[in-house]
């Protein structure tokens, strides 16, 4: 059985470099043999995490969705912007109102993660990346060592979706490769 693996662009920005990364890593798992499904955090609307909002009216109807596709995936590959050398909070709202969402779901138990991230800058947004890390570290997911940081992301991707600079692309293809290798030795929940 392929393993399952769902793409989530950390950005719902015209243009997104994220989004670009994350098609790319959509293509380069396909070619893996994956079975890819990409999602727009754009299609979940989600409020503010609110503890009060969550007594009153329950966990959103969107968090609930969202923690229903992490669980229904081997693997979920995060291409995510760096906002001031952090997460941004579209992706850490996301990621806590689905840590909230019924644990009989079983959104991050298991769920194996790697993760990349896409900017204009020379470092490609990495630094963002250890806080995303240590976030789903917290929440009892498998992060993947590898990780794809994109730089100077306005012109990185060539017209076949892939990175042009070749120590990026081979760094993206290492990351999905590693990813499924994590869930065929067996170590994630596929
Ligand atoms: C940024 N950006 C940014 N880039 C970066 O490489 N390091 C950083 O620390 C920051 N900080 C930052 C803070 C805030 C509030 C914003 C709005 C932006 C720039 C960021 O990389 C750029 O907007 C990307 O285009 C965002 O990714 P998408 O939307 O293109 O996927």
């Amino acid at each position: 059985m392929p393993a399952k693996i769902l793409i989530m662009p950390g950005s719902v920005r015209t243009g997104s470099y994220n989004v670009s990364l994350a098609q790319a890593a959509n293509k380069v798992l396909a070619e893996m043999g994956a079975e890819t499904t990409m999602i727009s955090l754009g299609d979940y609307p989600l409020p503010l995490v609110d503890e009060d909002l969550k007594k009153d009216k329950g966990v959103p109807d969107n968090a609930i969705k969202l923690a229903r596709q992490f669980a229904a995936h081997d693997g979920l590959f995060i291409a995510s912007p760096e906002y001031n050398s952090s997460i941004p909070p579209l992706v850490k709202n996301a990621l806590d109102w689905v840590s909230l969402a019924p644990k009989d779901i079983k959104a991050y138990s298991g769920l194996t993660v790697a993760l990349g991230a896409a900017s204009n800058g020379a470092l490609g947004g990495i630094r963002g990346l250890y806080h995303l890390r240590s976030v789903l570290m917290n929440v009892g997911a498998q992060i993947v060592t590898e990780q794809a940081g994109i730089s100077r992301a306005a012109t990185a991707f060539g017209e076949d979706g892939l990175p042009t600079d070749e120590r990026q692309r081979t760094l993206l293809e290492k990351t999905c490769r590693s990813l499924l290798d994590h869930l065929v030795e067996g170590r994630g929940r596929a």
